[in-house]
């Protein structure tokens, strides 16, 4: 296992990332966390995530001693190399300019650099600030940034070293060499994280020896994460799980019916309620975004409590958590910019246990564990869908025939999307339905119709997103066919907006 220590990086995701994905777990704790914490995970390497701070300030990111001395080999990358050197004894100062974007270092014969194919000139991804000075006693640089920068060193025994740049980002080509290097040369990890049989075997076998006799219940939502979860539950404990679908009235175009013959197909236990009417009626004349989600989320929680009072309670509740929940929840701060809310927020009353299976799995891990398990890839390929479904996309008041029209243009716009065989390199397409209505005009009568917005965009984890450039034939197909077929609407527009400024959602 590889601890990656985070220093406030936006990238140590990627990096814990990074590393399972050449078969090492990788898990991730703050710098602050308690020192016990970091003994106990115990692990075969260290990682030192990057950074904002710099290390000359009183109050940054800095790593125990007894743990950076326990003997075990341990990466700086970027504010990690300067805080090893600083800790260590070596000079950090602030350089007089900063260093950011594609560069080229010159690399020496460091134990991170012999997978790179004998290539002594790299091309590398840096953002820093800071510079390394002087190496503490005995360590040796390893790489050189063009200007003369420090770019690299390692430790006389070469068990400690460092990299100024990012070899997790895509922009380093030969990221992946040196994290293998660090991982099999230095480290000696094997590359034994799979995922497939076995681990689910050995989860089976966790979540029988938990529950033992005792009722789970689960709620699912359509998404990936907790359909993975409930079918790995199924496995393990059968007829003991129960699951609950609620129809909150904000589902796409025959989302119900579709998602309810996949569980049926992969045997899940499912009770579906139709509480769409009670949503519209709790949500009738609301149109501030954060009251709508407010409102959404509360019903849900009481529809799914009331649900499984009715199925006669339970011993366990069974959620998807998955690892970026986890990491997130641990970092505190930081303004609420949505209420994001996924099923559940535990009834206090039910005095349940909880069960999260995937609690240890990145996004892309469940759905290779999805696949495992049989289920289809189709299904394993919907882009994600807000808990809170097409109220975030109708902007205004929420009525039944207006989340009708957008589910009619929304299926068309998804439908071409996939016929341009482009829907699987997307992260998220959908369209929003606007507070503002234009007038147009058909076969020479004047028309005051409602507008579409189109949404399409890239993203590697929903943090920040990039609008995509889809072709101008399906925009206008799209356009076309939307107008023709949702006689309401006269008008279709693009959203070419990233993520920051915007959300990708609307509301
Ligand atoms: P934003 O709009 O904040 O969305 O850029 C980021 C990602 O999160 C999804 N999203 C949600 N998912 N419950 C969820 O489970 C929510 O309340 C929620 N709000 C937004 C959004 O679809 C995007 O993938």
């Amino acid at each position: 296992k590889i601890l990656i220590i985070d220093c406030g990086s936006q990238y140590t995701q990627l990096i814990a990332r990074r590393v399972r994905e050449l078969g090492v777990y990788s898990e991730i704790l703050f710098w602050d966390s308690p020192i016990e914490k970091l003994r106990e995970s115990n692990p075969t390497g260290i990682i030192i995530s990057g950074g904002p701070r710099s290390v000359l300030d009183g109050d940054a990111p800095a790593v125990p001693m007894e743990i950076l001395n326990a003997g075990v080999p341990v990466l700086g990358i970027c504010y990690g190399m300067q805080l090893l050197a600083h800790q260590f004894g070596g000079a950090v100062e602030r350089g007089s300019s900063a260093e950011y974007g594609r560069a080229a270092v010159e690399v020496d014969e460091g134990r991170l650099f012999t997978r790179c194919g004998g290539d002594k000139k790299l091309t590398v991804w840096m953002s820093h600030w800071d510079e390394v000075k002087r190496l503490p006693d005995g360590f040796k640089v390893t790489a050189r940034s063009e200007s003369g920068a420090m770019a690299g060193f390692e430790s006389p025994d070469g068990r400690v070293t460092a990299l100024q740049f990012h070899p997790e980002v895509a922009h380093t080509p030969k990221g992946q060499e040196i994290l293998s290097a660090f991982l099999f040369d230095i480290c000696g990890c094997t590359a034994d994280w799979t995922l497939g049989n076995e681990w689910i075997d050995h989860e089976i076998e966790k979540i029988r020896a938990k529950v033992g006799g005792g009722k789970v219940i689960c709620g699912l939502s359509g998404g990936v994460d907790s359909t993975v979860s409930a079918v790995i539950t199924q496995r393990a404990v059968g007829s003991q799980l129960h699951c609950i679908f609620v129809d909150h009235g904000m589902l796409r175009k025959d989302e119900g019916r579709q998602v309810m013959e996949t569980y049926r197909s992969l045997n899940l236990n499912v009770h579906f309620v139709d509480a769409s009417e009670r949503f519209l009626t709790a949500l009738a004349g609301v149109t501030e975004p954060e009251r709508k989600r407010k409102i959404i989320g509360e019903l849900f929680i009481r529809v799914f409590e009331e649900e499984a009072r009715r199925l006669g309670g339970s011993d366990w509740l069974l959620q998807g958590t998955i690892y970026p929940d986890v990491v997130e929840s641990g970092h505190g701060g930081g303004g609420v910019i949505k209420s994001h809310h996924n099923v559940g927020g535990l009834p206090d009353d039910m005095k349940m246990g909880l069960l999260e299976p995937l609690r240890d799995l990145f996004k892309d891990e469940v759905r290779r564990v999805g696949k495992v398990l049989g289920i289809a890839p189709h299904f394993l390929g919907r882009h994600p869908f807000p808990g809170p479904g097409l109220a975030v996309r109708c902007l205004g008041e929420l009525k039944k025939e207006r989340l009708d029209i957008l589910r009619e243009a929304d299926a068309i716009f998804i439908e071409e999307t996939r016929k341009a065989g482009l829907y699987d390199s997307i992260w998220q397409a959908f369209c929003a339905l606007l507070p503002v209505r234009s007038v147009g005009v058909v076969g020479d009568v004047r028309t005051y119709g409602e507008t579409i917005a189109l949404r399409a965009v890239s993203s590697l984890d929903a943090m920040t997103a990039e609008w995509v450039h889809l072709p101008y034939e399906l925009l206008d197909t799209v356009s076309r066919r939307i107008c023709n077929e949702v006689p309401q609407v006269n008008r279709v527009v693009l959203d070419v907006t990233s993520k920051p400024p915007a959300t990708i959602e609307w509301e």
